[in-house]
């Protein structure tokens, strides 16, 4: 490598999303910390989230009834003690938003509501905070910033970022592979930057990922274009875990005039709106759980897509026509907005809406303080599994662990540094091994299976030495078939012979790429004008290798849970179990 092709950093995050930049504020200002936007700075999950950030903030609430409702949503599989320590730092978490100058909604007179907190000071900036409601919490307890929440809080947090002498932001800049050094510790990332379109090394101390989620993966997705489990791949490839990839969350309410399915948030329904069938006028909620248009996502996705189904008209309707005009203008400004300019007005039009892939509750395995398997590999945010999620995330949670896991990373992260300057390399890694399967209950995770393919589609590795591209492949072709597919075979219904066909079908796709194998882009050795020409190749062919990890994970569910349904396995399974694919490098070794 020439010396002006790498960059030295102590800390690279990979993501400038909340998880991202959370970490990056918290950090101690003596390290220097580099930051990696894969587009522009505005182009992340966080930036799109509309409802808010859940915490117990409210003086009836208690952090144990915040954390009863996450793990009845979650379905059996949320990591207690992982859900117990994020959710108990959810009003500090709050608190340091504040003072970051996000500019929460407030109560407009400052009602009485002492906050059981043994910092007084900030119970001050949290007590007076307008705290809506969403599907599955008992009471009200999302903070939001109007219905543009997370536009708000990144809009600050950049602010906060720009101006520390210590955080580099680069936008436009890719990360591609993790790098390791011979003691197995993540010490930086190969990255390529678009704007000078060339390869460059970040070097670093440590690195975390931030990069997001999967949803883009599907046709009709919340998340923003640069949300394809990048990430999650890399994380894999360098030896981590990665559980529950078949939970994918799908939102009830996307806007259903087209595949951008703009988010209709879930804080309408929180204060009053109601789902309608549009032929018949019938309010079909009532009919499939008490809680109504607020059960569990999972519940109002599942009976949204039935009655699409039904219907043949691709949507519902959500209606918000009985609320006072003033109230939704005021509370929902940026949806009222935006409808208005596809000829919708809400506060008399009911609102066409279909689910939408948004969240994956699984990922790199992670612990409290964002630690991997890797040594000196963090994740945060919705690349992490934490088991916060269980099988079905709890709306405006992820905001939440985001802050949480960021703040926590900064604190962990001195000390790794410290350690690898003191310790052995042979010690270190005991410690951190150690601090990664403590957190497991072991019988979880001990259990956890090998996934068994029906034998026509046994997976081999398609490596090819020559890494003979085909150039005649239709990339954008089968990038929008893959979405197709994953979203009517890996939906939010789905049974073994349509996730065998999936299967068979990416594999066919990949023998098209002529065995190009992302996991063999030896791109340390190859020039800028090959990466680039290879680049669509290597994200499409890692696209199609996520997309079959999470197809195996869901073929080997044989059970119905949370945001996993099977139309030939309907019922849930007596013990609950986080399925966990092993790092690359484990199999390959074996
Ligand atoms: C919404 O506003 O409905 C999304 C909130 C979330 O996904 O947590």
């Amino acid at each position: 490598n020439n010396a002006e092709d790498t960059v030295q950093t102590d800390v690279l995050i990979i993501g400038a999303g909340l998880a991202g930049l959370s970490t990056a504020l918290a950090l101690p200002t003596s390290l220097s910390v580099t930051v990696l936007s894969k587009a522009a700075m505005d182009v992340c999950s966080s930036h799109y989230a509309q409802g808010g950030i859940a915490a117990s903030l409210d003086k009836n609430d208690r952090v144990a009834d915040h954390i009863a409702d996450t793990l009845v949503a979650g379905a059996g599989l949320c990591e207690t003690d992982n859900t117990t320590n994020i959710l108990s730092a959810g009003q500090q978490a709050v608190q340091w938003l504040c003072e970051q100058g996000v500019p929460f909604t407030r109560i407009p007179q400052q009602e009485s509501q002492p906050y059981n907190n043994v910092n007084p000071l900030a119970a001050l900036q949290t007590s007076n905070l307008h705290l809506t409601k969403e599907g599955g919490h008992g009471c009200r307890r999302v903070a939001h910033a109007d219905d543009a929440t997370g536009r708000h809080i990144m809009e600050a947090l950049t602010l906060k970022a720009q101006a520390a002498s210590n955080i580099t932001i680069l936008p436009y800049y890719e990360a591609l592979n993790l790098l390791k050094n011979s003691d197995s510790q993540c010490h930086g990332a190969l990255v390529f930057d678009y704007h000078n379109q060339r390869k460059l090394n970040f070097h670093s101390r440590a690195v975390v990922l931030a990069s997001g989620g999967l949803g883009q993966l599907f046709k009709r997705a919340s998340a923003p274009n640069v949300c394809v489990g990048d990430g999650v791949m890399m994380a894999w490839q360098a030896g981590c875990r990665l559980a529950n990839l078949e939970f994918i969350q799908f939102h009830p309410t996307g806007l259903a005039l087209d595949d951008s399915s703009f988010l209709i948030s879930e804080a309408l329904r929180g204060e009053g709106g109601r789902l309608y069938c549009p032929q018949t006028g019938k309010r079909f909620m009532l009919d499939v759980d008490k809680r109504a248009e607020l059960a569990p996502r999972d519940i109002v996705a599942r009976a949204i897509a039935e009655q699409i189904n039904r219907n043949g008209l691709g949507y519902v309707n959500l209606d918000v026509s009985h609320l006072p005009a003033e109230f939704l203008q005021g509370h929902f400004p940026q949806i009222y907005q935006t409808l208005s300019d596809f000829g919708i007005d809400i506060t008399t039009d009911p609102i066409p809406v279909a689910p939408t892939a948004h969240y994956s509750c699984g990922g790199v395995v992670t612990s409290a303080n964002g630690l991997t398997d890797v040594a000196g590999l963090y994740a945060a945010g919705e690349v992490a599994y934490t088991g916060l999620h269980g099988a079905n995330r709890l709306a405006s949670n992820s905001l939440l662990e985001c802050v949480v896991i960021g703040r926590n990373i900064a604190t962990d992260l001195p000390s790794y540094l410290a350690a690898i300057e003191n310790l052995e390399t042979t010690s270190l890694h005991a410690n951190v091994n150690y601090l990664i399967q403590d957190i497991w209950i072991a019988p979880t995770l001990k259990d956890s299976q090998r996934i068994t393919l029906p034998s026509s589609v046994e997976y081999e590795s398609n490596c090819n030495d020559n890494h003979n591209v085909n150039m005649n492949v239709d990339i954008n072709g089968i990038t929008a078939e893959l979405k197709a597919l994953m979203t009517s075979h890996m939906g939010i219904t789905r049974d073994a012979q349509q996730l065998e066909q999936a299967l068979l079908q990416i594999k066919q796709w990949q023998q098209q790429l002529n065995g190009y194998d992302s996991n063999q882009l030896d791109i340390d050795n190859k020039n800028n004008a090959i990466i680039l020409n290879e680049l669509p190749y290597f994200q499409l062919a890692r696209q199609l290798q996520l997309a079959t990890l999470i197809i195996q994970s869901a073929y080997q569910r044989h059970e119905s849970r949370g945001g996993h349904y099977r139309k030939d396995y309907p019922n849930l399974a007596s013990t609950p179990r986080t399925s966990v694919i092993e790092p690359l490098l484990k199999q390959s070794n074996e």
